[in-house]
């Protein structure tokens, strides 16, 4: 039981700088849309006005902070996760946790126009799951990737992150930073 517990907060913290980059986006997001409002060939958006530079941006440092915060804490209580790897390998794979969640969470909204969806409107498993899936595949191109993820932890990933997220955002809702509460 407490192993089980143990296993899932440490996925959650592995995770941090992947699940975190959106809030940022939802925080400091606004101004010119990553795709400059032009349409695809099927005549509509690439991306929609929801998926700015600004919010890319702004949520993929916003991850690579939060990343860093996690290693002060660890070599400050003095476990180690993040902290097992060296600092230059740690970044690179902060980065690529967050630059994948930002690139998985616009390549869901790329498929959401392709269908007709609108901006905010709900898809599940899209939604809630592309970005963990491009921020696992990016961050796999780093090698100390494998140093620190195994298929119990991805699964475990797989299987936690709908709810996280889902609760995440009912929050954001909450706060009125939100439109919607998915
Ligand atoms: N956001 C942003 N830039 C990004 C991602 C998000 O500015 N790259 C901001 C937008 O204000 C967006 C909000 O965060 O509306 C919520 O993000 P998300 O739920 O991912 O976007 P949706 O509005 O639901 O749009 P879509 O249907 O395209 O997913
Ligand atoms: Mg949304």
């Amino acid at each position: 039981m407490l192993s089980a517990l143990k296993l899932i907060v440490t996925t959650i913290w592995l995770l941090l700088p992947a699940y975190t980059p959106n809030n940022f986006a939802v925080l400091f997001g606004g101004g010119k849309p990553l795709d400059f409002g032009k349409t695809f060939f099927d005549g509509k958006r690439i991306l929609g006005d929801g998926k700015t530079i600004r919010g890319f941006i702004s949520g993929i440092a916003g991850g690579v902070a939060i990343a860093n915060v996690q290693y002060v804490i660890e070599k400050a209580l003095n476990f180690k996760i993040f902290s097992t790897l060296l600092y230059i390998d740690f970044l690179t794979l902060s980065l690529l946790l967050s630059f994948g969640a930002m690139s998985g969470d616009a390549f869901g909204s790329f498929l959401k126009r392709r269908i007709g969806y609108k901006r905010g409107d709900f898809l599940p498993v899209i939604d809630q799951l592309m970005f963990l899936f491009l921020a696992l595949a990016f961050a796999s191109l780093s090698p100390s990737f494998f140093k620190l993820f195994d298929l119990t932890r991805i699964l475990i990933a797989i299987l936690i992150t709908p709810l996280l997220h889902l609760t995440t955002n009912y929050i954001a809702y909450k706060l009125k930073l939100k439109k919607v509460p998915w």
